[in-house]
Protein backbone atom coordinates (compact mmCIF):
# COMPACT_ATOMS: atom_id res chain seq x y z
CA UNK A 1 0.00 0.00 0.00
CA UNK A 2 1.28 3.19 -1.32
CA UNK A 3 -0.12 6.34 0.89
CA UNK A 4 0.26 10.16 0.90
CA UNK A 5 -0.15 11.71 4.51
CA UNK A 6 -1.17 15.75 3.61
CA UNK A 7 -0.71 17.94 6.65
CA UNK A 8 2.55 15.87 8.06
CA UNK A 9 3.37 18.02 10.69
CA UNK A 10 -0.14 18.33 12.15
CA UNK A 11 -1.30 16.87 15.42
CA UNK A 12 -3.12 14.18 13.41
CA UNK A 13 -0.67 13.91 10.25
CA UNK A 14 2.25 12.86 12.66
CA UNK A 15 0.19 10.47 14.21
CA UNK A 16 -1.13 8.62 11.69
CA UNK A 17 1.97 8.90 9.84
CA UNK A 18 3.25 6.97 13.30
CA UNK A 19 0.81 4.31 13.19
CA UNK A 20 1.05 3.67 9.40
CA UNK A 21 5.08 2.81 10.70
CA UNK A 22 3.86 0.47 13.22
CA UNK A 23 1.71 -1.78 10.70
CA UNK A 24 3.01 -4.15 8.55
CA UNK A 25 0.71 -4.18 6.06
CA UNK A 26 1.64 -0.49 5.16
CA UNK A 27 4.30 -0.55 2.54
CA UNK A 28 4.91 3.11 1.23
CA UNK A 29 4.24 6.44 2.87
CA UNK A 30 4.99 10.04 1.73
CA UNK A 31 3.79 13.00 3.70
CA UNK A 32 2.97 16.33 2.03
CA UNK A 33 3.58 19.62 4.34
CA UNK A 34 3.14 23.06 3.61
CA UNK A 35 6.57 23.34 6.23
CA UNK A 36 8.56 25.54 3.71
CA UNK A 37 12.34 25.18 4.67
CA UNK A 38 14.52 22.43 6.13
CA UNK A 39 15.09 24.50 9.15
CA UNK A 40 11.59 24.43 9.86
CA UNK A 41 10.86 21.00 9.19
CA UNK A 42 13.54 19.51 11.13
CA UNK A 43 11.77 20.81 14.08
CA UNK A 44 8.72 18.38 13.52
CA UNK A 45 11.44 15.48 13.61
CA UNK A 46 9.28 13.36 11.02
CA UNK A 47 10.47 9.79 9.99
CA UNK A 48 13.49 10.18 7.65
CA UNK A 49 13.72 8.24 4.40
CA UNK A 50 10.84 8.86 3.22
CA UNK A 51 9.43 11.54 0.09
CA UNK A 52 8.67 14.92 1.03
CA UNK A 53 5.89 16.53 -0.97
CA UNK A 54 5.49 20.30 -0.94
CA UNK A 55 2.17 21.34 -2.39
CA UNK A 56 3.17 23.87 -4.80
CA UNK A 57 4.96 20.75 -6.20
CA UNK A 58 1.59 18.25 -4.84
CA UNK A 59 0.18 17.53 -8.86
CA UNK A 60 3.30 16.48 -10.29
CA UNK A 61 5.03 14.84 -7.74
CA UNK A 62 1.50 12.70 -6.75
CA UNK A 63 1.59 11.60 -10.68
CA UNK A 64 5.02 10.48 -10.11
CA UNK A 65 4.20 9.37 -6.56
CA UNK A 66 1.35 6.89 -7.93
CA UNK A 67 -0.11 6.46 -4.33
CA UNK A 68 -2.63 3.88 -3.85
CA UNK A 69 -4.75 6.40 -1.44
CA UNK A 70 -4.30 9.93 0.18
CA UNK A 71 -5.17 10.53 3.78
CA UNK A 72 -5.85 14.62 4.39
CA UNK A 73 -6.42 15.90 7.91
CA UNK A 74 -5.85 19.68 7.81
CA UNK A 75 -7.66 22.51 7.27
CA UNK A 76 -11.02 23.08 4.33
CA UNK A 77 -9.32 25.07 1.67
CA UNK A 78 -6.16 22.23 1.88
CA UNK A 79 -8.35 19.48 2.04
CA UNK A 80 -9.96 21.22 -1.35
CA UNK A 81 -6.83 21.37 -2.96
CA UNK A 82 -5.66 18.13 -2.41
CA UNK A 83 -9.39 16.53 -3.08
CA UNK A 84 -9.06 18.74 -6.74
CA UNK A 85 -5.53 17.01 -7.43
CA UNK A 86 -6.69 13.98 -6.12
CA UNK A 87 -9.29 13.70 -8.75
CA UNK A 88 -7.47 14.71 -11.81
CA UNK A 89 -5.19 11.43 -11.11
CA UNK A 90 -8.01 9.40 -9.77
CA UNK A 91 -6.62 8.52 -6.76
CA UNK A 92 -8.92 7.73 -3.96
CA UNK A 93 -8.89 10.54 -0.91
CA UNK A 94 -10.14 9.91 3.06
CA UNK A 95 -11.07 13.41 4.27
CA UNK A 96 -11.02 13.34 8.21
CA UNK A 97 -10.88 17.38 8.44
CA UNK A 98 -13.69 19.46 9.75
CA UNK A 99 -15.00 22.63 9.24
CA UNK A 100 -16.35 22.97 5.76
CA UNK A 101 -18.80 25.61 4.82
CA UNK A 102 -21.55 23.90 2.83
CA UNK A 103 -20.20 25.40 -0.34
CA UNK A 104 -17.26 23.28 0.00
CA UNK A 105 -18.86 20.18 1.49
CA UNK A 106 -20.91 20.81 -2.13
CA UNK A 107 -17.72 20.40 -4.23
CA UNK A 108 -16.13 17.29 -2.68
CA UNK A 109 -19.28 15.71 -3.14
CA UNK A 110 -19.15 16.71 -7.06
CA UNK A 111 -15.65 14.95 -6.75
CA UNK A 112 -16.79 12.05 -5.67
CA UNK A 113 -18.17 11.43 -8.66
CA UNK A 114 -14.93 11.14 -10.48
CA UNK A 115 -13.02 9.08 -7.34
CA UNK A 116 -14.22 7.76 -3.82
CA UNK A 117 -14.05 9.82 -1.60
CA UNK A 118 -14.52 9.10 2.29
CA UNK A 119 -15.93 12.00 4.52
CA UNK A 120 -15.81 11.14 8.11
CA UNK A 121 -15.68 13.68 10.97
CA UNK A 122 -14.69 11.20 13.62
CA UNK A 123 -12.59 8.05 12.55
CA UNK A 124 -13.31 6.93 16.42
CA UNK A 125 -15.25 3.39 16.43
CA UNK A 126 -16.29 4.59 20.24
CA UNK A 127 -18.32 7.34 17.90
CA UNK A 128 -19.87 5.05 15.59
CA UNK A 129 -21.30 2.90 18.64
CA UNK A 130 -22.38 6.54 19.87
CA UNK A 131 -24.33 7.15 16.95
CA UNK A 132 -26.14 3.26 17.02
CA UNK A 133 -26.60 3.97 20.44
CA UNK A 134 -28.68 7.20 19.55
CA UNK A 135 -30.70 5.85 16.93
CA UNK A 136 -31.91 2.55 19.15
CA UNK A 137 -32.78 5.28 22.15
CA UNK A 138 -33.65 8.84 20.42
CA UNK A 139 -37.34 7.30 19.74
CA UNK A 140 -38.07 6.23 23.23
CA UNK A 141 -36.78 9.58 24.96
CA UNK A 142 -38.97 11.42 21.86
CA UNK A 143 -39.66 14.30 24.65
CA UNK A 144 -36.74 14.61 26.70
CA UNK A 145 -34.52 17.25 26.90
CA UNK A 146 -31.24 16.92 24.67
CA UNK A 147 -28.07 18.91 25.44
CA UNK A 148 -24.99 18.41 23.11
CA UNK A 149 -21.03 19.04 24.76
CA UNK A 150 -17.66 18.88 22.82
CA UNK A 151 -14.29 19.36 25.12
CA UNK A 152 -10.90 19.91 22.67
CA UNK A 153 -7.78 21.30 22.85
CA UNK A 154 -6.91 24.72 23.08
CA UNK A 155 -5.72 24.94 19.70
CA UNK A 156 -8.91 23.84 17.36
CA UNK A 157 -10.09 25.82 15.41
CA UNK A 158 -14.01 24.90 14.35
CA UNK A 159 -16.81 25.20 16.96
CA UNK A 160 -18.45 23.13 17.39
CA UNK A 161 -16.74 19.96 16.40
CA UNK A 162 -17.83 17.90 13.09
CA UNK A 163 -18.31 14.88 15.82
CA UNK A 164 -20.75 17.09 17.78
CA UNK A 165 -22.52 18.15 14.46
CA UNK A 166 -22.67 14.70 13.26
CA UNK A 167 -24.23 13.57 16.28
CA UNK A 168 -26.91 16.04 16.29
CA UNK A 169 -27.71 14.75 12.45
CA UNK A 170 -28.32 11.57 13.98
CA UNK A 171 -30.24 13.06 16.50
CA UNK A 172 -32.27 15.33 14.29
CA UNK A 173 -33.52 11.69 12.48
CA UNK A 174 -36.23 11.32 14.76
CA UNK A 175 -36.21 14.56 16.54
CA UNK A 176 -36.54 16.93 13.17
CA UNK A 177 -38.07 19.99 15.48
CA UNK A 178 -34.70 20.19 17.29
CA UNK A 179 -33.32 24.08 16.87
CA UNK A 180 -29.68 24.35 17.95
CA UNK A 181 -29.17 26.92 20.84
CA UNK A 182 -25.19 28.04 21.27
CA UNK A 183 -24.17 28.32 24.88
CA UNK A 184 -26.84 30.49 27.25
CA UNK A 185 -26.80 33.87 28.91
CA UNK A 186 -29.32 36.33 30.28
CA UNK A 187 -32.49 35.12 31.83
CA UNK A 188 -34.82 32.51 29.56
CA UNK A 189 -37.03 29.86 29.43
CA UNK A 190 -35.48 26.42 28.14
CA UNK A 191 -37.81 26.06 24.80
CA UNK A 192 -38.48 22.04 24.36
CA UNK A 193 -37.98 22.74 20.90
CA UNK A 194 -34.16 23.59 21.24
CA UNK A 195 -30.96 21.24 21.76
CA UNK A 196 -27.92 23.18 23.50
CA UNK A 197 -24.57 23.11 22.35
CA UNK A 198 -21.58 23.64 24.48
CA UNK A 199 -18.20 24.34 23.24
CA UNK A 200 -15.18 23.85 25.78
CA UNK A 201 -11.80 24.64 24.64
CA UNK A 202 -8.75 23.70 27.00
CA UNK A 203 -5.24 22.64 27.23
CA UNK A 204 -4.21 19.43 25.38
CA UNK A 205 -7.94 17.56 25.63
CA UNK A 206 -7.83 14.73 22.66
CA UNK A 207 -11.62 15.30 22.45
CA UNK A 208 -14.78 14.47 24.27
CA UNK A 209 -18.27 14.49 23.42
CA UNK A 210 -21.38 14.27 25.81
CA UNK A 211 -24.77 13.37 24.93
CA UNK A 212 -27.54 14.05 27.58
CA UNK A 213 -31.09 13.15 27.36
CA UNK A 214 -32.96 14.10 30.65
CA UNK A 215 -36.71 14.10 31.29
CA UNK A 216 -39.16 12.54 33.55
CA UNK A 217 -37.24 13.08 36.66
CA UNK A 218 -34.35 10.61 34.95
CA UNK A 219 -31.06 11.60 32.87
CA UNK A 220 -29.57 8.98 30.38
CA UNK A 221 -25.63 10.30 29.16
CA UNK A 222 -23.44 8.66 26.38
CA UNK A 223 -19.90 9.55 26.69
CA UNK A 224 -16.98 9.15 24.75
CA UNK A 225 -13.61 10.09 25.71
CA UNK A 226 -10.58 9.82 23.05
CA UNK A 227 -7.65 8.76 25.47
CA UNK A 228 -5.36 9.46 22.23
CA UNK A 229 -5.19 10.49 18.50
CA UNK A 230 -4.37 7.05 17.76
CA UNK A 231 -8.18 6.65 18.24
CA UNK A 232 -8.78 8.38 15.40
CA UNK A 233 -5.65 7.51 12.94
CA UNK A 234 -6.08 4.15 12.99
CA UNK A 235 -9.70 4.60 11.79
CA UNK A 236 -8.53 6.92 8.99
CA UNK A 237 -5.82 4.11 7.94
CA UNK A 238 -8.74 1.19 7.85
CA UNK A 239 -10.82 3.67 6.04
CA UNK A 240 -7.56 4.45 3.55
CA UNK A 241 -6.89 0.37 2.63
CA UNK A 242 -10.76 -0.20 2.63
CA UNK A 243 -11.25 2.81 0.15
CA UNK A 244 -8.90 1.47 -2.44
CA UNK A 245 -10.97 -1.42 -3.84
CA UNK A 246 -14.16 0.80 -3.87
CA UNK A 247 -15.96 3.21 -7.02
CA UNK A 248 -15.84 6.34 -7.19
CA UNK A 249 -18.71 7.59 -4.59
CA UNK A 250 -19.36 9.74 -1.53
CA UNK A 251 -18.30 7.60 2.08
CA UNK A 252 -18.40 7.45 5.79
CA UNK A 253 -16.25 5.18 8.43
CA UNK A 254 -20.07 3.86 8.64
CA UNK A 255 -19.82 2.08 5.66
CA UNK A 256 -15.84 0.98 6.34
CA UNK A 257 -17.44 -0.51 9.90
CA UNK A 258 -20.36 -2.23 8.20
CA UNK A 259 -23.19 -0.37 10.14
CA UNK A 260 -25.88 2.45 9.10
CA UNK A 261 -25.53 5.62 11.45
N1 LIG B 1 -11.95 12.85 11.53
C1 LIG B 1 -11.38 12.68 12.72
O1 LIG B 1 -11.49 11.62 13.37
C2 LIG B 1 -10.57 13.82 13.29
C3 LIG B 1 -9.88 13.66 14.50
C4 LIG B 1 -9.09 14.72 14.96
C5 LIG B 1 -9.01 15.90 14.21
N2 LIG B 1 -9.74 16.01 13.07
C6 LIG B 1 -9.65 17.20 12.21
O2 LIG B 1 -8.44 17.10 11.48
C7 LIG B 1 -7.98 18.41 11.15
C8 LIG B 1 -6.54 18.57 11.59
O3 LIG B 1 -6.47 18.51 12.99
P1 LIG B 1 -5.08 18.70 13.76
O4 LIG B 1 -5.39 18.68 15.20
O5 LIG B 1 -4.08 17.74 13.22
O6 LIG B 1 -4.71 20.18 13.30
P2 LIG B 1 -3.26 20.82 13.20
O7 LIG B 1 -2.34 20.25 14.22
O8 LIG B 1 -3.47 22.29 13.18
O9 LIG B 1 -2.73 20.34 11.79
C9 LIG B 1 -3.26 20.79 10.57
C10 LIG B 1 -2.15 20.72 9.53
O10 LIG B 1 -2.71 21.05 8.26
C11 LIG B 1 -1.66 21.57 7.44
N3 LIG B 1 -2.12 22.83 6.84
C12 LIG B 1 -2.64 23.87 7.49
N4 LIG B 1 -2.91 24.86 6.63
C13 LIG B 1 -2.54 24.41 5.40
C14 LIG B 1 -2.58 24.95 4.09
N5 LIG B 1 -3.07 26.16 3.86
N6 LIG B 1 -2.12 24.18 3.07
C15 LIG B 1 -1.64 22.95 3.30
N7 LIG B 1 -1.58 22.39 4.51
C16 LIG B 1 -2.04 23.11 5.54
C17 LIG B 1 -0.46 21.87 8.34
O11 LIG B 1 0.47 20.80 8.20
P3 LIG B 1 1.77 20.99 7.30
O12 LIG B 1 2.38 22.28 7.75
O13 LIG B 1 2.61 19.80 7.57
O14 LIG B 1 1.28 21.07 5.90
C18 LIG B 1 -1.05 21.79 9.73
O15 LIG B 1 -0.11 21.40 10.69
C19 LIG B 1 -8.95 19.38 11.84
O16 LIG B 1 -9.93 19.78 10.91
C20 LIG B 1 -9.59 18.51 12.92
O17 LIG B 1 -10.86 18.95 13.32
C21 LIG B 1 -10.50 15.00 12.59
Amino acid sequence: MNIVVTGATGRMGKSVIEEILQREDSTTISFATSQKNKDELSKHSLPVGFPIVNPIDFPSQLQELEPDVIIDLTVPEASLFFTRHAAELSIPIVIGTTGFTDEQLTELRDLSNKIPILFEANFSRGIASIHLAIDAISGILSNYDVELTETHHNKKLDAPSGTLLSILDTIKKSRPELESKHGRSGIQERKSTEVGIHSVRAGNIRGSHEVLFAGNDEMITLTHQAESRGVYSSGAIDSAIWLTTQSPGWYGFKDVLGVSK
